[in-house]
């Protein structure tokens, strides 16, 4: 009987281990950042039928812009939308504020918008990290006294929240506000949004990481001493040294959502056309997949939409965009 039993649970596990492989793994994972800090952009609606026609199913915004959302209602393009973050301080201190703020920039859009997640702050640094955990608390009470429910609050974090990157298994995040933001986020079952960005490692230490390894090409293998996972690309490395914080803050439960990621096509060092369309399209392929530590489809969104020609900093910045202000294709790119 015990034998027969273990028989069938193998049997069983079989059964759904072919099921879930047979399962199309990829669909809908991939969304673009519509950044709006150029002079030059087409009109919502362009950009908008822009997305349509490549076949891009998510966007991700920085701001509650009512003309790029009124374009979106009835489209199903999933929605990242932002808080912007010199009001996270007021969000944080005043429940009425994040009341407001879900009364003029989430309620009259749902459900014609298809609004997945807020990014409550974008790479918060310093002190203001403060705010976010009260400004999400707040969000999350306010959307259920709109009785929006689809809805989930999160923050867009970068690479440095974490500390101990390498190996992947050691990262921990290095305060203790993303440990309280992490037990949250495991609360409402909402992802926690991160910004992953291989370019600047690489830029920062070519001595140590070849461009293959940063744009998913062949040739480098580096295994995880700590749990004999093998990391093939930086992405990857990057992705599970934030699931392994996660881990460390009680909150491995928490998916991530690669909220950005990206690679300049000019304006500085290996900054080329054809090394970003080779990372860009290697992304979207290796967004099917996941990373080691969790296999399957991660939700990703590459940045950017455009060149936006008023971003301040490096002129990178200026050039992340797989397309011209004019529509043009920087370089050509399948987003499915
Ligand atoms: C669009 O803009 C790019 C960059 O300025 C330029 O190279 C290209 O020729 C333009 N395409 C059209 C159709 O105007």
């Amino acid at each position: 009987m015990a034998n027969m039993r273990g028989f069938s649970l193998v049997f069983a596990a079989a059964l759904l281990l072919g099921v879930f492989i047979s399962i199309p793994v990829g669909v809908q994972c991939v969304g673009v950042c519509y950044g709006m800090i150029g002079n030059d952009l087409p009109s919502k609606s362009d950009v908008v039928q822009l997305y349509k026609s490549n076949g891009i199913t998510d966007m991700r915004i920085y701001l509650p812009d009512v003309e790029a959302m009124n374009a979106l209602r009835g489209t199903g393009i999933g929605l990242i939308v932002g808080v912007a973050n010199d009001i996270l301080i007021d969000l944080a201190a005043n429940p009425a504020s994040a009341a407001s703020w879900v009364d003029a920039n989430v309620k009259p859009f749902v459900p014609a918008v298809n609004i997945k997640y807020i990014a409550v702050g974008n790479e918060i640094s310093g002190e203001p990290t403060q705010n976010i955990l009260p400004a999400m608390q707040n969000i999350n009470a306010a959307l259920a006294a709109a009785s929006i429910t689809g809805v989930k609050a999160s923050t867009a974090v970068k690479l440095d929240v974490v500390t101990n990157t390498f190996p992947p298994s050691a990262g921990v995040f290095a305060a203790p506000y993303m440990t309280a933001v992490a037990k949250l986020l495991a609360s409402t079952g909402a992802p926690l949004l991160a910004n992953i960005y291989p370019y600047f490692a690489y830029i920062g230490n070519k001595k140590d990481i070849s461009l293959n390894y940063a744009t998913f090409q062949a040739g480098t293998t580096v295994p995880d001493p700590n749990t004999g996972l093998v990391y093939t690309n930086l992405f990857d490395a990057m992705v599970d040294s934030v699931y392994a914080a996660l881990d460390k803050a009680g909150a491995a439960g928490v998916s991530i959502v690669v909220s950005e990621s990206g690679w300049p096509s000019a304006g500085g060092d290996s900054a080329t056309i054809d090394i970003a369309r080779t990372y860009v399209q290697n992304l979207i392929e290796h967004a099917k997949k996941g990373t080691p530590k969790r296999p399957g489809a991660i939700e990703t969104y590459v940045f950017a939409m455009f060149n936006e020609n008023q971003k301040p900093g490096e002129a990178t910045e200026q050039n992340f965009g797989a397309f011209y202000p004019n529509k043009t294709a920087v370089y050509p790119i399948n987003f499915q």
